[in-house]
């Protein structure tokens, strides 16, 4: 079988390692399943990031939806990193992890108005508006409290992503943004907006996109957009291009950031104004991984099933989007490979891991890996079938600490004993 490794997950004596720590020495200590996260990948695809686009006047915000644990949060905010976040929840975890309002940009197609309060109350530094709806509510809520909001709109490019369709934004099929026209339309209104100050413009045309091509036809696209913006004599400071750079699984191709930053440099270097990236995946996905154990191997007449204690309500990517983990045993034994499907113990078909894969032979107890779920893995995990969500772990050098214990049965039930009728 093959075997997925990176600067930070690697075998050392056929034994998987995160940074220094021996991760089967690790899985003996704790309940599985387990998410283990390394703070020095982090660290270093944040600083490939910026190192890449060191040329031009920017900022990063990290897309917080893409791994929401108050320590992975701080990880990026102590590197400097603005966030960009999409709910109160996400806010309340951005303040917690030591985020400054000023460094937050809010996000999300729905915001309530008590979402778009929080914002305006905080001073943010800026509210992306998708709907003339939301731009009269931000205007009347900044009005009530006597403040001036900075918006952008988010204009909807209309670009195929070439992604998978649940997570493909950029087109106009698609629910998020404004089409050109309708934008424009708002931003030639501006006087009408007096506690509104249209501060930039954006987009964001999906997630796991694995070539360059979409991001340059969007930003030329959007490019066009901000010089008519600023013929209409706005302003504009800043030009976000949102997030959704792919991340490898596997082997397959996905461009490098400096080769995103070779194509787009001179895109932007016409704009001359600040740029905002909302990275998510790129910064963690490749950070984490999950460590399983298998509870039994079946076979019937025509297939191998292994059966672990990870469930779809732990890591849903495979089920949702027949998304690509690879899984690797924590110990290669050197054994024999054997085709199976990897499932885990909820109560539906649709809760596998893996379907035909490749891999090594593991027995009853051993451990597996399944790797790159540092991104939209516990942010995605739900109490399905009553299972407590597992633990977060993250590791430096050859420290690991548990940043979020697994849950306990009281977790599962709240507040429901004491309002049992
Ligand atoms: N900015 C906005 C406005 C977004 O909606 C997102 C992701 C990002 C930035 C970060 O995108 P990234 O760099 O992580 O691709 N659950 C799906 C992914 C959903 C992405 C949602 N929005 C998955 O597991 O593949």
């Amino acid at each position: 079988m093959q075997f997925f490794e990176n600067e930070s997950f690697y075998y050392r004596a056929n034994q998987l390692f995160c940074e220094n720590v021996n991760l089967s020495d690790l899985a003996t200590e704790i309940e599985t399943p387990v998410y283990i996260y390394s703070k020095t990948f982090f660290k270093n695809r944040y600083l490939e990031f910026s190192r890449a686009f060191s040329n031009l006047d920017h900022k990063i915000f990290y897309a917080v939806k893409s791994n929401f644990n108050l320590s992975v949060i701080k990880t990026f905010i102590d590197l400097g990193s603005g966030l960009d976040i999409n709910s109160e929840g996400e806010f309340y975890r951005a303040l917690l992890a030591g985020a400054k309002p000023e460094n937050i940009i809010l996000t999300g197609l729905g915001k309530t108005y008590e979402e778009i309060k929080l914002g305006v109350v905080n001073d943010v530094l800026m509210i992306k508006a998708e709907s003339l709806d939301e731009i009269i509510l931000i205007n009347e809520i900044a009005s009530k409290l006597g403040k001036i909001a900075n918006v952008a709109i988010r204009v909807n490019p209309d670009v195929n992503p070439q992604t998978h369709p649940y997570i493909s934004t950029g087109l106009l099929e698609n629910k998020f943004g404004l089409d050109e026209e309708t934008a424009l339309g708002i931003y030639a209104d501006h006087n009408k907006f007096k506690s509104i100050c249209f501060t930039g413009i954006d987009m964001h045309i999906g997630s796991q996109i694995t070539s360059t091509a979409p991001f340059e036809d969007s930003v030329e696209k959007l490019s066009e957009t901000f010089f008519k913006v600023k013929d209409l004599g706005i302003d504009l400071h800043h030009f976000d291009i949102g997030g959704g750079f792919g991340n490898q699984y596997l082997n397959e191709k996905v461009f490098s950031i400096q080769e995103l930053a070779n194509k787009l440099f001179p895109l932007f270097n016409k704009l001359k104004c600040k740029i905002f990236f909302e990275p998510g995946r790129f910064l963690t996905a490749n950070g984490g991984i999950i460590i399983t154990k298998v509870i039994y191997n079946k076979c019937n007449k025509t297939k191998n099933f292994i059966v672990v204690d990870l469930g779809m309500n732990d890591l849903l990517r495979p089920s949702i989007y027949t998304a690509y983990h690879h899984i690797q045993p924590l110990k290669n034994n050197l054994h024999k490979d054997i085709e199976a499907d990897i499932v885990g113990p909820v109560c539906e078909s649709g809760d596998f891991i893996a379907k035909n894969r490749t891999i090594e032979l593991v027995g009853q107890g051993e451990y597996l890996a399944v790797m790159s779920t540092g991104a939209y893995g516990t942010v995605m995990s739900s109490n399905y079938n009553a299972r407590r969500r597992p633990a977060e772990i993250m590791i430096e050098n050859d420290q690991w600490k548990i940043v979020r214990s697994r849950e306990s049965f009281e977790h599962l039930v709240f507040d429901e004993k004491e309002k049992l009728q």
